[in-house]
């Protein structure tokens, strides 16, 4: 899936476990399993997700790749136990099964992967492709994501994400991404920085979920300190914008996928719609305003990475759509599985990992290094070299280092 950084991940929604396998990350990196956990948990949050969410609580297992809390160089492979399999031992067993006792989902869900997996697959029943299709699996990658998020963090390089709407409530931005408003996001039950907003969104939920109806909207991922120059321009498959919307548009649910204020810019002149460059010798070079959200020609220009993903409403309902039976070909409503009402805190903290994933691996591209120490020097070098141009923003800096004189 990336260049240096390579994920696979396993795992049915309602099997025994999820599996990650992450390799391409240097050796001597700090891993501890209390890390990953609390990003397993901030995707657990939310308010509008289902009952699932109070069944799991997500702990990593470190199998492999990591000796005394650092790794070394090796495929690291995580895996997070599904607490929910002990209520579905049966219908998921890996043993051979007598088909006549099995209860057949013939009719697939509008929105979901049912219909074209049931015929991609050759599956009677769509539990067949529900089980992978579900987004239980984006756990899996927030684990591999707490791993980028570790490595970026040695650099100095924050991701940070929230919710932008709920159904038609919107909220403001916040004007920085300080650890005290990070610290309040991930305290609303809404993932929003915007107290009045929040409340809206909550009633918004509720009402939705009333009608057994279910509700999208948009989040946000900033990410603060990327130095210029990650990505390129002179390939195409390592633009960091294509690389980014493709891996925000690759979460379930996500169908758009937004760079700085690109909608704002298309409907804007050309003279209105560029970040003009300026020095000045405390920031040296830097924009007044950030419309391209701080890639420009597939590249980080040095400002604040800003992208916002569009998700669509859980296609899941209580009062479920029609649909056809896919063996009698007659008209049907579709099959009812337990659902979320409102997915996007938790769409907004997938994001993050999946973000992390593609800046940890264009900076690898740039900084290659078999141990951290080595990708430090590298990193060092180039600040160095760019010294008379830009500088990683105050409080973003380098962590210090035994190997530092
Ligand atoms: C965190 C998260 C939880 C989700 N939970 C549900 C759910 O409970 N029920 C449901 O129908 N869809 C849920 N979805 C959305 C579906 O996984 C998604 O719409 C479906 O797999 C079809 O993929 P697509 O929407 O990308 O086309 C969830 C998505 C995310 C990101």
């Amino acid at each position: 899936m990336f260049g240096k950084i390579t994920i696979l991940t396993a795992g049915e929604s309602h099997g025994k476990a999820l599996v990650v396998i992450v390799d391409g990350f240097p050796a001597g990196l700090e891993v501890l399993p209390e890390k990953i956990d609390n990003e397993l948990a901030r995707r657990q949050v939310g308010y509008g997700r289902g009952k699932r969410m109070e069944i799991e609580r997500d702990r990593v297992q470190i199998i492999s790749g990591v000796r005394h809390g650092k790794t070394l160089g090796s495929p690291i492979a995580l895996l997070i136990e599904n607490r929910d399999y002990e209520n579905w031992s049966q219908i998921m067993s890996v043993e051979p099964a007598d088909s006549e006792e099995e209860k057949r989902e013939a009719r697939p869900r509008p929105g979901h992967a049912d219909f074209a997996g049931m015929l991609k697959y050759g599956a009677s029943s769509a539990r067949d492709v529900l089980e992978r299709s579900s987004a239980r699996e984006t756990a899996a990658r927030v684990a591999a994501g707490a791993l980028a998020k570790g490595f970026l963090g040695e650099f100095g390089i924050r991701i940070c994400s929230h919710v932008l709407s709920i159904g038609k409530v919107t909220a403001q931005k916040p004007n920085d991404y300080s650890p005290e408003i990070v610290e309040a996001i991930d305290k609303d039950p809404v993932r929003c920085p915007d107290a009045d907003a929040s409340g809206k969104m909550i009633e918004e939920i509720d009402f939705a979920q009333g009608k057994g109806d279910t509700l999208g909207g948009t989040f946000a991922v900033a990410v603060l300190g990327a130095p210029p120059g990650l990505g390129s321009s002179f390939n195409f498959e390592k633009r960091l914008d294509a690389r980014l919307a493709g891996a925000l548009c690759s979460i379930p649910s996500v169908k758009a996928v937004e760079v700085g204020e690109a909608i704002e810019q298309s409907r804007l002149p050309g003279s209105k719609a560029q970040d003009e460059i300026r020095y000045e010798s405390i920031r040296l070079i830097h924009r007044l305003t950030n419309m391209a959200g701080g890639i420009e020609g597939g590249m980080t220009n040095g400002e604040k990475i800003f992208l916002k993903a569009y998700v669509k409403p859980v296609p899941t309902l209580t009062r479920p759509l029609s649909t056809v039976d896919m063996e009698s070909l007659e008209s049907a409503v579709a099959f009812k599985e337990r659902a979320d009402v409102c997915v996007v805190p938790a769409a907004a903290v997938i994001g993050e990992a999946m973000v992390s994933l593609v800046i940890a691996d264009a900076f690898l591209d740039k900084f290659a290094g078999d141990t951290i120490r080595d990708v430090r020097v590298s990193y060092k070098a180039y600040l160095e070299r760019i010294s008379r141009f830009w500088k990683p923003p105050r409080p973003f800096v380098l962590k210090p280092f035994d190997g530092d004189s």
